[in-house]
């Protein structure tokens, strides 16, 4: 019977796993789904209270987006705030949740191989949090976890970055010097190091290894920065109500903070705040944008409206104008969007990357004309602002890429070498 080892890429947005089979030497199949798990409000009997992946959005949407819906788990791995959440009378943990990922990956991969494969190589981020090494090490504390509860127990961890440098290593014929950046959905992540397909199969990587740093923003720091700029307004940014006889007021704007992430929607679950947004509603004349805001958070579209301004991105990946377009209870928005506005709202993150980058090399003595290529990776990497950002500041390196979503699953599922290696 063939060995295998699995490489696990838990992302922000997406999970994958590739398989390498030790015997043949090569990647013999890969698996992605989204990091996405839905709790039906009501599980059919008989079966698991809740789905993973692609078919969690089906079912949310089906249900009316009633239910529990959790995206962007890996987030909460570094939250001490984030205990545990109770679903259906049961609690579940920060390494519960994530489990539940790293389970459905792997019994889809089991039945691929045939066994129970209790080895794999699983990629964290460099930093899961920017500011807080006590943070860093409870995330890969409730990962080791995760990882535990999902059933494996030969295990090791690898930068992700590297494991996308690995991937890489596939591609060229010749020793370089790379300089890798995997720019995903939740985190940035850097390593530069010296690639040469002549070791590829060697044990003792760690020297090649030169330099590795991240910072915490990715394509959800984009899409927040874009529900502020583009999609507040259609929630009643803008109101003003009538704070006392003839006195306008602009309605709070940290209630529009509360709109422009995800897991901050939570907010307005509070009953003085709930109580508090009816007011302003009442005082605004009915205000119809700020009516939105009541229709998105008493119905729970968070989600769907999230996915319309990812969409947005996404064609302005390939388009130069692409509409910003969600109709849905009333919430009527259709608005065309220019490159160049999408370039100004995420301008802040490209400059904060681009600053990072910036002390990364000089921190690590990295000048530019040491970097032989770049390898670019990750979901956002083709976002065209972020490409510009690389071409702009390295305009005589080849600049290159892979598969945007697997090459870092591959590249752990290349890191058995970890095995070899004194822990
Ligand atoms: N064609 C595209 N153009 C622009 N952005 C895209 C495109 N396709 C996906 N994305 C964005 O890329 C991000 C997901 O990338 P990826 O799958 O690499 O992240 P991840 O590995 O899950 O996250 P992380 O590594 O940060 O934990 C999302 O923000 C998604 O909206
Ligand atoms: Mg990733």
């Amino acid at each position: 019977m063939n060995k295998f080892i699995y490489g696990l890429d838990f992302g922000t947005t997406n999970s994958v796993l590739s398989i390498y089979d030790e015997d043949k030497n090569e990647i013999v199949d890969t698996i992605r789904v989204p990091s996405l798990i839905y709790f039906p409000e009501f599980p059919v009997e008989g079966s698991t209270n809740y789905i993973i992946g692609e078919q969690a959005i089906t079912a949310y949407l089906e249900d009316g987006m009633r239910g529990r819906f959790i995206k962007s788990v890996k987030q909460i791995l570094a939250r001490s705030s984030f205990i545990e959440t109770r679903i259906h009378s049961r609690r579940y943990n920060a390494s519960d949740l994530v489990a539940l990922i790293l389970k459905d990956l792997k019994t889809k991969a089991d039945q691929i191989i045939g066994y129970d494969c209790k080895k794999a190589v699983i990629g964290r981020p460099v930093f899961f949090d920017d500011d807080s090494s006590a943070k860093d090490t409870l995330a890969q504390t409730r990962l080791s976890t995760a990882v535990e509860k999902a059933g494996f127990t030969e295990v090791r961890f690898q930068f992700e970055p590297i494991g996308a440098a690995f991937a890489y290593e596939k591609m060229i014929l010749k020793k370089e010097k790379v300089l890798v950046a995997d720019l995903g959905g939740g985190t940035t992540d850097f390593t530069y190091l010296e690639l040469d397909p002549a070791r590829a199969n060697t044990t003792d990587r760690q020297k090649d290894m030169i330099a590795s740093g991240g910072i915490y923003i990715g394509g959800d720091s984009f899409d927040s920065a874009f529900m502020w700029e583009r999609g507040t307004p259609y929630f009643g940014k803008d109101t003003l109500y009538e704070a006392s006889p003839g006195k306008l007021l602009k309605v709070p704007i940290s209630l529009f903070d509360n709109i422009c992430s995800w897991d901050k929607m939570n907010f307005f679950n509070n009953v003085r705040i709930r109580r508090s947004m009816e007011d302003y509603y009442h005082y605004s004349n009915e205000d119809r944008n700020f009516k939105n805001l009541l229709t998105l958070v008493d119905n729970n579209l968070g989600y769907s409206v999230f996915q319309a301004i990812e969409r947005t991105k996404i064609g302005l990946s390939e388009y130069d104008v692409f509409s910003f377009q969600y109709g849905n209870m009333g919430i009527e928005i259709d608005e065309e969007i220019t490159i160049q506005s999408y370039n100004a709202i995420i301008q802040k993150d490209l400059e904060r990357i681009s600053a990072y980058l910036d002390k990364f090399m000089l921190a690590n003595g990295i000048k530019k004309e040491d970097v032989d290529s770049l390898f670019l990776t990750g979901g956002i990497s083709l976002v065209r602002g972020v490409k510009e950002l690389f071409q702009d500041k390295f305009p005589g390196s080849k600049i290159n890429s892979g598969d945007n979503f697997i090459s870092v699953a591959n590249g752990l599922a290349y890191s058995g070498y970890l095995f070899e290696e004194e822990i």
